[in-house]
């Protein structure tokens, strides 16, 4: 529909298309026609048959239309729905420990070095370098990312205890916070009210936090039911609460804006209370074995009809790739099944959507991102399966299914050769003009 769109076309794809709907998990459109408007928007998907009509209609020239090779596809970004981008220096090391002496022994004093501002922006432009290929959903504005960022909220700490908040500068941090991203400078980034986790707010703190979020309709994010020893602390500490979602669900964190990580350990009902509010989760499962947490089973929360994507959880979790949790993601179903083989395994078109969409989903941004839509963002990963140098090797020419699998299975990033955020190309990287 050309009235859809009244900016220009900016550039047009042909070629092999693979994203997910509601519906289908993976719909694959071969030798098809993407074009996107010089807003960043999907302008028109077509036929490749149509080129002729369709540059009448939209007003491009068919000799510009850049042509995909027959090992490459385009597929929606990758969107990474869990990181701590303050433990990112110690990734890799210090896995030796359940999930509470983990944070008292190695997190809590490297994020308290942070302070120094020096550090925080060595590690932070890492973060932000580092992460380009994995996604398209994360760091930072510099380098054309999209991303949800959250300053981590919290007034009790009996371990570190020079590493913990007052009420009032948690709030008043918060807010300002806050305040940076509503003057809009940054327009692909959004605040997001964090508080870090039930066992380190006191009850004001959670019930301000709810407030603050509330009141500006802000996304919320936290940790919820990673671990047992959690889960019994949080039953002492709040026993005037049903569960550990009840906790959360009477200081209105859990809205239809918010992400919950792990989760492994959720009832049915709290499952049920997930659903009912809208409340999405975030399954991280390279930390959760790697802190031998739990293994989620993501069937059941499907079938709950809760919302869930993908996260790497850096630094409980070692490696910062979105490859890596989607395979990851497919060992945590296939324990599930070795454990009981009436258990559904998820296949990997399942496991590619709720990297894409349901990453999206989770995050409240599917009205502007997660798959190949006309009107929404072209957030997006070119991936050559052949990639010279890369790490698959292709003996038969392959269909787009097989292509895919490959990709999610063995691929890296010498195989994503272009990332587009918004339609603006942020890999390869192009260093910005001088003013
Ligand atoms: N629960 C509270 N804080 C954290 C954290 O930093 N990482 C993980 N994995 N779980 C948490
Ligand atoms: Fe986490």
């Amino acid at each position: 529909n050309p009235d859809k769109s009244s900016a220009a076309i900016a550039y047009v794809y042909r070629g092999t298309f693979v994203h997910s709907t509601q519906q289908t998990a993976l719909q694959v459109q071969e030798d098809a026609l993407l074009g996107v408007d010089t807003e960043g928007k999907i302008a028109f998907i077509g036929e490749g048959k149509k080129l002729e009509a369709l540059s009448q209609v939209f007003q491009f020239s068919p000799s510009e239309v850049t042509q995909l090779t027959e090992h490459e596809f385009l597929m929606p970004g990758l969107v990474d729905t869990h990181i701590h981008a303050c433990q990112y220096s110690y990734a890799g090391t210090a896995l030796d420990l359940p999930l509470l002496q983990w944070l008292n022994t190695y997190t809590f004093p490297v994020e308290s070095r942070f302070k120094d501002l020096e550090f925080a922006r060595r590690v932070y432009t890492h973060v932000v370098v580092t992460r380009k290929h994995h996604n398209s959903c994360s760091k930072s504005y510099d380098f054309g990312q999209r991303a949800l960022v959250g300053k981590v909220c919290m007034d009790r700490n009996d371990s570190v205890k020079h590493y913990r908040e007052s009420i009032q500068e948690s709030h008043d941090e918060t807010c300002r916070f806050i305040k940076e991203f509503l003057d809009k400078k940054y327009p692909l980034a959004k605040p997001v009210v964090t508080p870090r986790f039930a066992l380190s707010c006191s009850r004001e703190l959670l019930e301000q936090l709810g407030k603050i979020a509330k009141n500006n309709n802000l996304h919320i994010q936290s940790h919820i039911s990673e671990n047992k020893e959690e889960i019994q602390l949080v039953k002492e500490l709040f026993p005037e609460s049903e569960s550990y979602t009840d906790v959360y669900h009477k200081y209105n964190l859990l809205t239809d804006k918010t992400v919950m990580a792990h989760g492994c350990h959720l009832s049915d009902k709290e499952l049920a209370v997930f659903k009912e509010t809208g409340a999405s989760l975030s399954h991280c499962p390279n930390s959760n074995f790697s802190l031998c947490s739990g293994v989620l089973n993501v069937r059941n929360v499907l079938k709950h009809k809760v919302k869930l994507g993908l996260g790497t959880d850096v630094a409980g979790g070692y490696s910062s790739s979105m490859l890596d949790a989607v395979r990851r993601t497919l060992d945590a179903s296939k324990i599930l099944t070795i454990q009981d083989p009436k258990h559904e395994t998820l296949s990997f078109e399942e496991v590619f959507r709720l990297a894409t969409l349901g990453g999206s989903q989770a995050l409240s941004l599917d009205d502007q991102t997660g798959n190949f839509e006309v009107g929404k963002d072209f957030d997006a990963l070119r991936v050559n399966v052949a990639a010279p140098g890369g790490p698959i090797d292709l003996i038969h020419s392959e269909g787009p299914k097989t292509l895919l699998e490959k990709f999610l299975n063995l691929g890296d990033d010498r195989n994503i050769v272009e990332v587009f955020v918004a339609g603006k190309k942020v890999v390869p990287f192009t260093e910005p003009k001088a003013e």
